[in-house]
C-alpha cells in the first residue's frame, strides 16, 4: 500500500510518500519546505505569508514525490491520498487541502482526512532510519502528551482512533511559550530550540519561576503566566542594570497578576551577560518542563497506560525527553519520535492516514472542508 501525504497547517510545505508492506513502514519520499527564514523577521508565523508561499511550494514539492501520473504505466501506483484538514491556520490548510481534493479527482485516488493532533501522535511509529526498523507498537490503553507551537494537550487513547481529552492549556501553548521568552531575550525566532540550546550551559535553579496548575488538580495547564512572569522577570533584571535594556520584551496578551515572580535570587556565579541569559533560558525550560512532566506523571498514575506518548515540536528537547524518560514507570512503555519527526511533516500524516484506511475512513473530494478549529476529542 502507498499512501501520499499532504501536510500544510501552519508554515511547513509537506510532502511524503509512505509504503506499508506487512504491517510495517517505509518512508519512500519525505520533504519538508519550511518557512521559518521567511517569518523570522516577524518573530512569528504570518498567516497570509504562510499561504502565499504554500501556494507556490505545494505542486513543486509533490512533484518531485510523484514526479508522473500515478496509476498509468510504471508510473506510482497510490491507494490513498491522506491531508491535514485541521487544526491550524485556515488559510495555510486551505492550501493542501484543495490541493488533495484536486488530486483526488484528477487521479482518481481515495481521500483521507487527517487531523493534526493525530498526525502527531502517530510520529512516534515512524521509523528511523526512513526505511529501517520501527520504533515499536502503541499498545492500549495508551496517553499522549502532544506539545508543539499551537497545542499542549494531555489525550488518553482507548484504541486506535479513540481519544478522551485529559486536559489542554487554558491559554498559551508550551511551545509558544518558549517562542514568546525567546523572542522577549531577543533570541532569534523560534525560541524553543534556541533557549533549548542555550539552557544546556545554564543553572536551571538560577531564577524561582512560577509553575502555573500544577496545585490544582485535573490536568489542564495555562503557560500565560509563566509568560508574564518571565517578561517580569527580565524587566526586574533591566532595572538592576543586570541586562540591557532594549530587546522586544512585551508580548500581547493579558496579564496575570496573580502569577508573578516568586523572587529573584542572583545567578549563582556573578558571570557574564551571556551567562545570566542561559541562567535564564535554564530557568525558563526548567519551570515549561516540570509543569508538562508533573501533570503527565499524574495523568500515568491515574490511568495506568501501557505506553506513553510524546509528540509534537516540543517533544525535541532534551530535558523533556529526559525527564519523562527517568520518572516513567517501567511498566510504561515510552514512545518517542525521532527528532525529525517532532516538528511537523508530511510522514505522520501519511501513518495517520494508514490507520484511517485499515477501518476504511475515507472521505469524497467535494465534501472534505479544512476545518481551522477541528478538535480531535
Ligand atoms: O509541531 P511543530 O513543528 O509546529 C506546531 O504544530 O506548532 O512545533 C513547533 C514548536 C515551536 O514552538 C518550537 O519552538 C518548539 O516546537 N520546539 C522546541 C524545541 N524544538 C522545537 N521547544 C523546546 N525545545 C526544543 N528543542
Ligand atoms: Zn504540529
Amino acid at each position: 500500500m502507498l499512501i501520499l501525504g499532504i501536510e500544510t497547517s501552519c508554515d511547513d510545505t509537506a510532502a511524503a510518500l509512505l509504503e506499508i508492506k506487512g504491517g510495517r513502514f517505509l518512508v519512500r519520499k519525505n520533504l519538508v519546505a519550511a518557512q521559518a527564514q521567511l517569518h523570522k523577521k516577524y518573530g512569528g508565523v504570518v498567516p497570509e505569508v504562510a499561504a502565499r508561499a504554500h501556494l507556490e511550494t505545494i505542486i513543486p514539492v509533490i512533484k518531485k514525490i510523484i514526479p508522473s501520473f500515478p496509476r498509468r504505466g510504471k508510473g506510482v501506483v497510490l491507494d490513498a491520498i491522506a491531508v491535514t484538514a485541521g487544526p491550524g491556520l485556515i488559510t495555510s490548510l486551505l492550501i493542501g487541502v484543495e490541493t488533495a481534493k484536486a488530486l483526488s479527482f484528477a487521479w482518481n485516488v481515495p481521500l483521507i482526512k487527517v487531523n493534526h493532533i493525530e498526525g502527531h501522535i502517530y510520529s512516534v511509529l515512524i521509523p528511523s532510519p526512513p526505511g529501517g526498523e520501527g520504533r515499536g507498537n502503541i499498545y492500549f490503553p495508551a496517553i499522549a502528551l502532544v506539545v508543539s507551537g499551537g497545542h499542549t494537550e494531555l489525550i488518553l487513547i482507548k484504541n486506535h482512533g479513540q481519544y478522551k481529552l485529559l486536559g489542554r492549556t487554558r491559554d498559551d501553548a508550551a511551545g509558544e511559550c518558549f517562542d514568546k521568552a525567546g523572542k522577549m531575550l531577543g533570541l532569534p525566532y523560534p525560541g524553543g530550540p534556541e533557549i533549548s540550546k542555550r539552557a544546556a550551559k545554564g543553572n536551571p535553579l538560577a531564577f524561582n519561576l512560577p509553575r502555573p496548575m500544577l496545585a490544582e488538580p485535573g490536568f489542564e495547564f495555562s503557560f500565560s503566566g509563566l509568560k508574564n512572569a518571565i517578561r517580569l522577570l527580565i524587566e526586574e533584571l533591566e532595572n538592576k542594570k543586570m541586562l540591557p535594556r532594549g530587546r522586544p520584551r512585551r508580548p500581547r496578551g493579558p496579564l496575570y497578576l496573580d502569577n508573578r515572580v516568586q523572587g529573584v535570587s542572583p545567578p549563582q556565579k556573578a558571570g557574564s551577560k551571556q551567562q545570566l541569559i542561559d541562567d535564564l533560558c535554564a530557568s525558563i525550560e526548567h519551570a515549561i518542563v516540570d509543569v508538562l512532566a508533573q501533570k503527565s506523571l499524574s495523568a500515568v498514575a491515574k490511568y495506568k497506560p501501557k505506553t506513553f506518548i510524546l509528540a509534537g515540536g516540543v517533544a525535541a528537547n532534551n530535558k523533556l525527553r529526559q525527564t519523562l524518560s527517568d520518572a516513567l514507570p517501567k511498566s510504561t512503555r515510552f514512545l518517542l519520535p525521532e527528532n525529525q519527526y517532532c516538528m511537523d511533516n508530511a510522514v505522520m500524516i501519511a501513518v495517520a492516514g494508514y490507520f484511517q484506511a485499515k477501518r476504511k475512513k475515507f472521505i469524497k473530494y467535494d465534501k472534505l472542508k479544512a476545518k481551522a478549529d477541528w478538535e480531535l476529542v
